[in-house]
């Protein structure tokens, strides 16, 4: 490792243990770093030091006569919540470090202590605290619960087309198609659609197609009346009646049976319906939103799905983007689930740095809007202090056949050419040697494809 000095001078770190060989080696030890060093011999102590001098860091044992770490740790926060503090466990404490680092601790280390690790430690709190109050917090403004979960985001003009639809359905009984890949908003659309419109004061009511046996579907959507299967021992209404005047979600209808889809046509086209063994016709008042994450247009032709319960579904459309589609509407994405992550969990993760930023709109999100607040749930959940760091993002990186096809570009071979020559160029750091070998072409030809391609290593990408 190199020794090279940091300038260490502004920053102030308070030590507090009981145990004075320790207190006296760390003391002069991060001296020696050139940290300008506090140092108390039991928490109440420690307190006292902490609210004369705010230091940025505090570093404590948890075993302490008085007060223990575990105050020491609360009352520092009262004091100043961005003062970053370090628990010293023992080594095989499994409870109390879990305990500091849910009471807001920044991290641990254990006893006995090893230098490098600590020092790894104490630069990392420092730096984090460092890029925290360059950066300015990236959410604005509070919002209600209500709003948190039932708001969609997004301006992208795909989005908006979205919300036009959602318009013009809700104030009528109009049967609606979503579709759209996995965890792009279907279900948040449908409730848009229903809670925003004349059904808002009836039930929605949610079902998955996938959940089911076949007959136990049926008799969900229909109801029973009694004795008509084994165990039906009382009449029972099923969801189309118990939606009222509401709305029944059908999620995942590409997955219903042949003889459902039959009756389910009957249900849309003569708008009655009896429950399963029974006589009287009961008259449909619920409306119906469908949802599938299928080319339901497709399963229609390959013979899966009948072509006129398709078209009773689709009087109105709606086609949600993938979030690769829409990669704009991230940063207010992300703003959106931190406040609500935030909520959640307490916590107050507000500072999003722009390399992280970057890299969520880098990536293919193949679960969508559900995988980019998963990956924030965790990122939050994971974080010590008020940034979304990069090394608590974790991205998942998608399988080769989890890649969509991409719309053929039209480009001229030249262009294509140029691209790819490019691309590997960048790939090995613009080592020519190397890049000449993966191209299969000699070293003179890549010199002059530079030349007539006029590529350089500063170019901006262009899309
Ligand atoms: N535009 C959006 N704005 C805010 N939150 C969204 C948006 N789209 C989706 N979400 C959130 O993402 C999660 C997944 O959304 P939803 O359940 O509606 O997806 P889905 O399309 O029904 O997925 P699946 O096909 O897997 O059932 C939910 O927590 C939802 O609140
Ligand atoms: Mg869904």
């Amino acid at each position: 490792m190199s020794e090279i000095k940091p300038k260490n001078e502004e920053n102030k770190i308070l030590v507090i243990d009981d145990d004075k060989s320790i207190l006296k080696t760390l003391s002069s030890y991060l001296k020696k770093l050139n940290y300008e060093v506090y140092s108390a011999e039991n928490g109440i102590e420690g307190i006292e030091i902490a609210k004369k001098e705010i230091p940025d860091l505090v570093i404590t044992d948890i075993k302490m006569p008085e007060a223990d770490g575990f105050e020491v740790l609360e009352r520092i926060k009262e004091i100043d919540n961005h003062i970053h503090v370090i628990m010293i466990t023992a080594f095989d404490d499994m409870h109390s470090t879990v305990k500091a680092m849910q009471q807001g601790a920044y991290d641990y280390i254990e006893k006995p202590l090893e230098i490098d690790k600590l020092k790894i430690t104490i630069n990392r709190a420092l730096e984090n605290k460092r890029m925290s109050e360059k950066l300015s917090s990236f959410i604005s403004d509070e919002a209600d619960k209500y709003q948190l979960e039932n708001t969609l985001i997004g301006k992208a003009p795909s989005m908006k087309e979205v919300y036009k639809k959602i318009g013009q359905t809700s104030s009528s009984r109009v049967t609606v198609l979503i579709e759209g890949e996995s965890g792009t908003g279907k279900e948040l659309v449908a409730r848009a659609i229903h809670y925003s419109g004349i059904t808002k004061d009836n039930p929605f009511i949610p079902v998955n197609c996938t959940a089911l046996t076949e007959s136990l579907l049926e008799s969900e959507l229909f109801g029973h009346v009694k004795g008509s299967f084994t165990g039906s021992i009382r009449d029972k209404k099923g969801k189309f009646e118990l939606a009222e005047k509401g709305t029944i979600f059908l999620d995942e209808i590409s997955e219903i049976s042949p003889n459902l889809q039959v009756q389910l046509l009957r249900v849309l086209q003569q708008k009655e319906f009896e429950r399963v063994g029974g006589e009287t016709l009961i008259p449909m008042k619920a409306r119906i939103i469908a949802a599938t994450n299928k080319d339901l247009h497709q399963l229609v032709q390959e013979g899966k799905f009948r072509e006129d319960l398709y078209f009773r579904l689709k009087v109105v459309s709606i086609n949600l983007p993938p979030l690769r589609k829409r990669l704009e509407d991230i940063p207010l994405l992300v703003s959106h689930f931190l406040i609500k992550i935030n909520k959640e969990l307490h916590k107050n993760v507000t500072k999003v740095p722009a390399d992280v930023m970057e890299m969520l709109k880098n990536h293919y999100w193949v679960g969508n809007v559900r995988e980019l607040e998963n990956t924030l749930l965790q990122a939050v959940v994971l974080s010590s202090d008020d940034i979304l760091n990069k090394e608590n993002v974790l991205l998942r990186k998608p399988e080769p056949g989890e890649i969509k096809e991409e719309v053929v570009k039209f480009i001229t071979l030249a262009e294509n050419e140029r691209n790819h020559i490019k691309c590997i160029l960048d790939a090995v750091q613009w080592d020519k040697n190397k890049a000449h070998k993966i191209l299969g072409i000699s070293l003179p030809t890549l010199y002059s494809k530079i030349e007539t391609y006029k590529l350089s290593p500063f170019e901006e990408k262009t899309e």
